[in-house]
């Protein structure tokens, strides 16, 4: 093992510290009443446990890694630029946080909502834990290091084709409006794929797809804290993620399209 391995092995080993640190906080706060804001609409909903959670994560990472940059949703996300920011992402290690995904399900006490945690080094994601603390379901990926769920290795599904596909797909807060175009995708699918989902925590959908648990997802107007780690626990896992051309998913890109690789041509296809 190379010494920049072991250096990386390093910190996703704290990055899973972090993050199950997190999960504890949560499910303390959970007991709590909760203060619920909202942000750009109904849709867009931020709790002082999403802050609380974000706060413990950037902490823990200043502290041991104070020369890494971090990317995360309630600090960052306010910003004009905060999507694009990725397009030139900062030089040597950072690390991309959403500190409560699926938000919505969270408030409403459903148990599907996760901490994620991405870690990029040079512009490239090489590393991401998503946990759900109330299954204490533990995703991570490293790169070219494999993916796994609780410590058991992950592999996409073997569905052929889009007629044995389980789908998922999700509406970014400002599409949560009459006749949008997720509306009408979903419509696409509809007799053609085996069914859609709307699960709500977009990095527990993409490592759904890695564990073989959906066959594909597809979302518009995600934000890099969405996608960074459950990225490369899909990719491991032997995914594909692009937008919807069909380039190579990049963290500042307005579509994504991500499966387990033998559907995608037909999956991006019936998305045209
Ligand atoms: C949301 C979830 C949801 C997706 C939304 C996201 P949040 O994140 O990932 O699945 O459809 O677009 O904003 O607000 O719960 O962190
Ligand atoms: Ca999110
Ligand atoms: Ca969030």
């Amino acid at each position: 093992m190379n010494e920049q391995l072991t250096h990386e092995d390093a910190i996703m080993q704290d990055a899973i510290r972090y993050v199950k640190e997190a999960g504890t906080l949560i499910m303390e706060l959970m007991k709590m009443p909760l203060h619920i804001q909202e942000k750009k609409n109904q849709a867009d909903l931020v709790t002082e446990v999403d802050v609380q959670s974000e706060q413990l994560l950037r902490s823990r990472i200043h502290q041991d890694y104070p020369d890494h940059w971090i990317l995360s949703e309630e600090t960052d996300g306010g910003r004009e630029d905060s999507h694009h920011t990725l397009k030139q992402p900062p030089a040597g290690y950072g690390w991309i946080i959403d500190p409560v995904d699926g938000t919505i399900n969270f408030i409403h006490n459903i148990a599907h909502f996760a901490i994620s945690v991405g870690i990029v080094k040079d512009g490239v994601p090489i590393g991401g834990v998503v946990y759900n603390p109330v299954t204490n379901e533990l995703y991570s990926g490293q790169k070219q290091g494999g993916a796994f769920l609780n410590g058991r290795k992950l592999q996409v599904g073997l569905e052929q084709d889009i007629s044995q596909a389980l789908l998922a797909t999700g509406f970014r807060a400002l599409d949560w409006k009459p006749n949008s175009v997720v509306v009408e995708q979903i419509g696409r699918m509809t007799g053609k794929a085996r069914s859609v989902r709307i699960m709500g925590a977009a990095s527990l959908d993409l490592c759904l797809v890695a564990s073989g648990r959906l066959t594909g997802f597809w979302h518009d107007g995600l934000y890099p804290w969405d996608v960074a780690a459950g990225m490369v626990i899909l990719q491991e896992a032997g995914g594909v993620l692009t937008d919807a051309a069909g380039k190579t998913y990049a963290l500042s890109d307005d579509s994504l399209v991500a499966s387990n690789a033998i559907i995608h041509r037909e999956l991006m296809s019936l998305l045209k």
